[in-house]
């Protein structure tokens, strides 16, 4: 269990120029060529309405200047965290390559374009997924659940499917964003970047 970190070249400053979104390609990219499952996968923390914290993994679907955008339920439990406390920490955990970047900020929801053109990449079970499934509400069994995409599936016979009303992306303003790289003694380099004003500080690991 116990890694040793290091091997590449260390991430510095200097690749902070240029900005947070050009460095934080590059190592998606980088995740990518090391065939990490789900490249693109991040674990977002919300807080609910007593400030207690939840995390889950949601697909990144888009990174850009503003932040990252995810597609999900407005009405999951996430969903009601984000309504009430419009605020999120995501974690791109690259493990495989001994790296994470972690988004933080104000959360908004895209606009419905948006969603919408997103919407129509999804294959169409997805989007059958989507109508059927409650997301985050309890339900007696698989077999209701089964019932439930049957019924969907029914209704949106030999048309498109439309996008739910319940459904849609949000984007994380990237107010802070921390580059994370594994090194050797546990001398890791942590870089955060305020992309508002370009400062960045070099944290302690
Ligand atoms: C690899 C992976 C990717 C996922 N991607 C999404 C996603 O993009 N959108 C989503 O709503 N749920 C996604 N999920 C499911 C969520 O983790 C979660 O179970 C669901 O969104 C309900 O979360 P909530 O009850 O906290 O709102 C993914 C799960 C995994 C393991």
């Amino acid at each position: 269990m116990r890694v040793a970190y290091g091997g590449d070249a260390d991430v510095t400053e200097a690749d902070l120029a240029g900005g947070w979104l050009a460095l934080a390609r590059s190592w998606l990219q980088q995740a990518i060529d090391a065939r990490l499952p789900e490249p693109n996968a991040i674990v977002l923390g919300t807080v609910d309405g007593e400030g207690r914290p939840a995390t889950r993994t949601v697909l990144c679907k888009e990174m850009r200047d503003d932040g990252i955008v995810f597609y999900t339920n407005h009405t999951s439990e996430k969903g009601g965290h984000l309504a009430g406390r419009p605020v999120a920490s995501a974690t791109f955990p690259w493990i495989g390559i001994q790296r994470q970047v972690t988004v933080r900020g104000p959360v908004t929801r895209v606009s419905e374009q948006e969603t919408a053109a997103y919407w129509a990449t999804r294959p169409r079970g997805s989007q059958l997924g989507a109508w059927a499934s409650e997301q985050s509400r309890p339900i007696a069994s698989r077999a209701e659940l089964e019932r439930q995409l049957a019924e969907v599936t029914r209704r949106f016979e030999g048309g498109e499917v439309p996008v739910p009303p319940h459904w849609g992306g949000y984007l994380i303003a990237a107010e802070t964003v921390e580059f994370w790289q594994g090194r050797n003694n546990r001398l890791h380099n942590r870089l955060r970047i305020t992309p508002r004003d370009g400062a960045v500080v070099r944290l302690q690991p």
